[in-house]
């Protein structure tokens, strides 16, 4: 019941917070068409897999990412608030109409679930504990509230993050913490300062717990 309370609280004030950006989700873009997607996505598909499941930790799967998600991150990309040399430099050519086609098509594949090795299991159970209960002594909200039970995400602003890669997951983590401590170096960009503020809270060791465990998310 206390749970259920925070979690509104959490994303009413989240969603306050955040009508302040233009960039805000969902972003103005033509309509979708997901077939022109699928030829648009065959240059992301050597890091990203032909179907959005990447095969090399270090790249994030796109498939099964929630709708206007993936369209929202390319803008950032584009425009430099979200800096990584590579996905600047393909972001850069796209117009808004391959933004929406990527996002579409993308957003209609599967995600292939993580797996989990023998050793990764105690590093999953506490990483569920973060998850679903949050950190009391900092306040740090609980995951469950806005990326949801089962991790799908809510769209169009709350990533998918169950089945992700798990290092990919951990470098996104430790770069919002590094993002918060030295804002004008930052290299990923967060609405309404939620996960930079977030991730700042977290240790290097419940960064690790908590992305074993959304790994591990069917
Ligand atoms: C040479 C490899 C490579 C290619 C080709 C590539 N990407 Fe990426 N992509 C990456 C890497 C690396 C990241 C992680 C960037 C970071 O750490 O911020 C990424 C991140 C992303 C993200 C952010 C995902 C998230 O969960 O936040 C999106 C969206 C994305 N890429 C879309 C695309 C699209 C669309 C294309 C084709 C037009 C493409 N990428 C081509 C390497 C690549
Ligand atoms: C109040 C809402 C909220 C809460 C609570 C929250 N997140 Fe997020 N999270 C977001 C939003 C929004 C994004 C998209 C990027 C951005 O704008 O910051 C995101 C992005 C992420 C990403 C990047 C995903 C990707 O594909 O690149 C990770 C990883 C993540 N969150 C993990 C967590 C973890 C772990 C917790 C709990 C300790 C958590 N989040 C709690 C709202 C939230």
């Amino acid at each position: 019941m206390i749970k259920q309370v925070a979690f509104v609280a959490v994303l009413a004030s989240f969603s306050f917070a955040g009508n302040a950006s233009h960039l805000e989700p969902p972003l103005d873009l033509p309509a979708a068409d997901a077939e022109a997607g699928k030829q648009k996505a065959k240059v992301c598909a050597s890091c990203h897999g032909a179907d959005g499941n990447s095969a090399n930790p270090a790249y994030p799967s796109l498939a099964g990412q929630v709708s206007g998600y993936i369209a929202a991150q390319l803008s950032l990309f584009k425009s430099g608030q979200r800096k990584n040399d590579i996905m600047m430099g393909m972001a850069a050519g796209l117009s808004e109409q391959d933004l929406a086609d990527l996002d579409a098509y993308y957003s209609n594949q599967e995600i292939k679930p993580g797996l989990v090795t023998e050793e990764e299991k105690d590093a999953v159970l506490r990483g569920e504990r973060l998850y679903r209960g949050g950190y009391a002594p900092l306040q740090v909200a609980p995951c469950i509230s806005c990326h949801g039970p089962q991790g799908h995400g809510v769209p169009v602003r709350y990533p998918r993050v169950a089945g992700q890669h798990r290092k990919y997951l951990e470098d996104q983590l430790l770069t919002f913490k590094a993002s918060y401590e030295t804002p004008e170096a930052g290299a990923r960009f967060s609405y309404g300062d939620i996960m930079t503020r977030i991730a700042f809270l977290l240790s290097d060791q419940q960064i690790k717990d908590v992305s074993a465990y959304m790994h591990a998310m069917k």
